[in-house]
């Protein structure tokens, strides 16, 4: 009985453990203090499909000089909302991801249901601060 118990345990905590880490939101601050959350299921899509090109470390010099996911939070909110602006407008004209980077790896072309994920996750947020 004892046994049992332990594994209904471990077996509750891995399970609720798996739930969170699959539902975890990233929340990214400007530097005058709002802050913006980035959905699980949005921040893969940015990861498979842009972070390559737009952080730190890319070789993408042009790429990285227009945005950089890694500094989002040492923008000011009316900067932010730009680039959400940008972010939404280059992935509705289809101008983003590359083009011959989606034909070198097609697994990172955006579907269309992502792309409207990621196209309402930024306009809803640039929305939402836009006044500002
Ligand atoms: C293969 C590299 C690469 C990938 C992948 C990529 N980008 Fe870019 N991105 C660039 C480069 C290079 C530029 C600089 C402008 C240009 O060459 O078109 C750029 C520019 C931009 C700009 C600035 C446009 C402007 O007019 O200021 C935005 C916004 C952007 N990318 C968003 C994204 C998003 C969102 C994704 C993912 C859906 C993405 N990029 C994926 C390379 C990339």
């Amino acid at each position: 009985m004892k046994k049992l118990t332990l594994v209904t345990f471990i077996v509750v905590s891995v399970v609720s453990m798996s739930f969170i880490d699959g539902n975890k939101t990233a929340s990214i601050s400007s530097t005058d203090g709002n802050s913006y959350e980035v959905p699980a299921d949005v921040q893969a899509i940015i990861d498979n499909s842009c972070y390559g090109c737009h952080n730190t470390d890319s070789k993408s010099t042009k790429g990285k000089m227009k945005l950089n996911f890694d500094k989002m939070s040492d923008l000011k909110t009316s900067k932010l909302v730009g680039k959400l602006s940008k972010i939404s407008k280059v992935v509705k004209n289809e101008k983003m991801p590359k083009k011959s980077f989606v034909e070198k790896y097609p697994d990172k072309a955006l579907s269309k249901e992502q792309s409207d994920k990621l196209t309402s996750w930024a306009d809803d947020l640039a929305a939402q601060y836009g006044g500002e």
